[in-house]
């Protein structure tokens, strides 16, 4: 039996900070109302010049350092991501010229905030049927260009930045099992109305816009019932996971799984506070920042969750 085995992890995050205080110089919000209603208070904006691709590559890089290996080794580049510098080429191929490895297969995965969890399935497919030993799965977005800065319903809540994970198949687990599902019937109440420029509508600008109760209610649900899904397949309880690794959305979602899994809350892994929603980037980010300082150990079960505009939703059993 053939496993994807994390064998390196890497994150990187804009230098620019934007915190609560200085949105309430923005929009009729207030730092009270963001921390109490989602948990943040602060994230990171792109500087101009950084990308999706830009933050990507630095990330991988420093997945790359982690895991010892050298470039040439990656044998697929996986990008998750919605915010792709350009609609084409796709962000993959900009980080693979980055990393100078041309020719090299790249392409991205476009899933919303679970395009990470769904990229890392995707990979562990090609590394259990042998095509490919190592490939390298990055979590990429420059979300808030994506953002009506005068929308408080909205840009309180996101953030940039990039995680990498490198995956390489091994006897030892790995990725034990993906689980992930998609509801277009869903598609209004978390969207941004066109990434094309004939399609653009005056009156209707390409910024997301989202139904936020709506989006919240079938957040829990959806994410309960792919852990239940998740804990069954795999003949667990609910005792028995040593980490959630959460899409980082709103504090009390996480909250509400975490009681769901029986976890307390120190076993989850946060970085809602200080950087906001990072839509595919906020699984691998949380995860590097986990492992770097220890707090995640060779042979712990993680459970990695999240759910995005699609709707897509996503859930992964991975022993570290
Ligand atoms: O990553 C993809 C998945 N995304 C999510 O899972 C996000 C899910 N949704 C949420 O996290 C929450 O719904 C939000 C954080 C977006 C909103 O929190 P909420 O508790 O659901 O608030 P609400 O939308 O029901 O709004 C409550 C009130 C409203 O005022 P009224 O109608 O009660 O007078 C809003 O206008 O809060 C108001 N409000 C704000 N007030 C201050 C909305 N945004 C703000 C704001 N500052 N930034």
């Amino acid at each position: 039996m053939m496993y994807s085995r994390i064998i390196g992890t890497g994150s990187y995050l804009p230098q620019k900070i934007v915190t609560n205080n200085d949105l309430e110089k923005m929009v009729d919000t207030t730092d009270e109302w963001i921390v109490e209603r989602t948990g943040i208070k602060q994230r990171h904006i792109v500087a101009e010049g950084e990308t999706a691709s830009s933050m990507g590559i630095v990330a991988a890089r420093n997945a790359i350092e982690a895991a010892g290996i050298k470039n040439n080794e990656i044998d697929l580049i996986i990008a998750a991501t919605t915010t792709p510098d350009k609609v084409l080429p796709g962000a993959a191929c900009l980080m693979q010229e980055g990393l100078d490895l041309p020719g090299v297969p790249a392409f991205d995965i476009s899933a919303a905030c679970a395009g990470f969890v769904y990229s890392i399935s995707v990979a562990d497919q090609f590394i259990r049927s042998g095509m490919y030993r190592t490939i390298l799965v990055v979590g990429a977005e420059a979300l808030t260009c994506l953002v009506d800065w005068e929308d408080r319903s909205t840009c309180v809540l996101f953030g940039d930045g990039a995680g990498a994970v490198l995956f390489q198949a091994s006897k030892e687990p790995g990725i034990v099992s993906t689980h992930l599902h998609a509801d277009g019937r869903y598609k209004d109440i978390l969207t941004v109305s066109s990434g094309l420029p004939t399609q653009y509508k005056k009156d209707d600008p390409p910024y997301i816009r989202m139904k936020g109760r709506e989006v919240f209610k079938f957040a829990v649900t959806a994410l309960g019932d792919v852990i239940d899904e998740t804990l069954a397949h795999n003949n667990m309880s609910r005792g028995d996971i040593d980490w959630l690794v959460p899409h980082q959305a709103n504090q009390r979602i996480i909250a509400a799984l975490a009681k769901r899994l029986d976890i307390s809350m120190d076993r989850v892994i946060l970085t809602l506070e200080d950087q906001g929603n990072t839509s595919a980037a906020s699984v691998p980010l949380a995860l590097d920042l986990a492992i770097r300082d220890g707090r995640v150990q060779r042979g712990d079960k993680l459970l990695l969750e999240a759910i995005g505009g699609g709707f897509t939703w996503a859930s992964a059993l991975v022993v570290y």
